[in-house]
């Protein structure tokens, strides 16, 4: 059945093909409608648009990119226009023999003109774009307000220790507007890249060091703005799978800021339900500790290189699994029943449980807000 409809669908298309090479005029308006459809879908859904900065960062990157984009844009028309000026102006006509009229072999005078003008141009760029790298690389003003946070990179999900404040948070990334951030960035095992493309360039998270990255996002007007980000290095089977979300809160009212530092520092929320409260005692029998922390159940001894997430506060994240799934106790019980099917070589367990016992930690887990 399905190889009668795939062997018509061949048919189909091989006789579109052949209608279209037949009319090229047609084959490049379709081409053309394809391609203006996809750039509007690709606007109206751009999440990751460098071109709209919401961060400083940003800003400097789409600078430096439109910069570019229109000084070539012009070199380029200039650049072309005298080439084919000088192709359909100077082109061999009958009669012609095979000597050009002026040998320019050797011009001293154009050979200086046409060495000195791309040099002036490389050399202003250059010196623009080093102001720029300085001004991205500038380490924070200590005496301002500004939020410190280590970011550790790890196969495949984000650890955020917030040390003055005594947070400890995975994937989901939260600061203030308008107010000066500097990540530390390392790694506990292969490379790995930070990066929000609206809010701040990327930086390299690499085992053994520790890099820089300073940045501040833009006012949200009173409301939290939600970005979205993605390891940017390849880091083995499920890099596609460790994203990132930044949410940037303002600066007072009941989304702001210190009110989300305020709930993170409180400790886990007790259960309120059976169900609930067998996930606990599970969550510590089973195991799960061994990797997991929930302050108030089981603190973590040592940052190993197998060390999970902080769960204290994870019915608050929106995403688990580094942005790969909605927070819900299907998908986490789902995540618990069997990992390497929903983030292949993760370094999560398969406990063998039941479904009704992942489905208790889940609840539990979830609860957690
Ligand atoms: Cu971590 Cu790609």
């Amino acid at each position: 059945m399905i190889e009668r409809i795939w062997e018509r669908m061949q048919r189909i298309g091989t006789r579109g093909a052949a209608a279209l090479v037949r009319r090229p005029r047609a084959f490049a308006a379709l081409a053309v409608g394809l391609s203006l459809l996809a750039t509007a879908g690709a606007w109206a859904n751009a999440p990751r648009d460098t071109l709209s900065p919401a961060g400083d960062g940003a800003e400097v990157a789409a600078w430096f990119f439109w910069l570019y984009m229109i000084l070539d844009t012009i070199i380029f028309v200039i650049v072309a226009a005298g080439f084919f000026y000088a192709i359909v102006r100077f082109r061999k006509r009958p009669g012609d023999d095979d000597r050009p009229n002026l040998d320019l072999h050797g011009n001293a005078k154009l050979e200086l003109i046409w060495t000195i003008i791309p040099t002036i141009v490389i050399v202003v760029l250059a010196a623009i774009t080093i102001g720029g790298v300085f001004q991205l690389a500038a380490p924070p003003d200590r005496e301002q307000k500004l939020i410190e946070i280590d970011v550790i990179g790890k196969q495949w999900w984000w650890e955020y220790d917030y040390k003055a404040e005594g947070i400890t948070a995975a994937n989901e990334m939260h600061i203030e507007e308008e107010t000066q951030v500097l990540l530390n960035l390392t790694s506990a095992d292969v490379m790995h890249a930070f990066w929000v493309p609206r809010v701040a360039g990327k930086r390299d998270a690499t085992p053994g060091r520790t890099y820089p990255l300073t940045f501040k996002a833009f006012a949200t007007g009173g409301r939290v703005e939600e970005f979205v980000g993605q390891c940017a290095e390849l880091c083995g089977a499920s890099h596609a799978l460790m994203g990132i979300k930044l949410f940037v809160h303002p600066k007072e009212g009941p989304e702001s800021y210190a009110n989300w530092v305020k709930t993170q520092q409180q400790p886990a929320r007790e259960p309120t339900s059976e169900l609930e409260q067998r996930g606990r005692t599970l969550f510590k029998t089973k195991g799960c500790v061994a990797c997991h922390s929930v302050k108030g159940v089981a603190e973590l001894a040592t940052r190993s290189r197998t060390t999970g997430p902080d769960l204290t506060h994870m019915g608050a994240r929106t995403t688990i699994l580094g942005n790969t799934l909605p927070t819900s106790v299907d998908n986490v019980a789902r995540w618990i029943e069997n990992p390497q099917q929903v983030k292949e070589g993760a370094l999560m367990p398969d406990l063998n449980l039941s479904h009704g016992d992942a489905t208790a930690i889940a609840t539990y887990l979830v609860s957690l807000k």
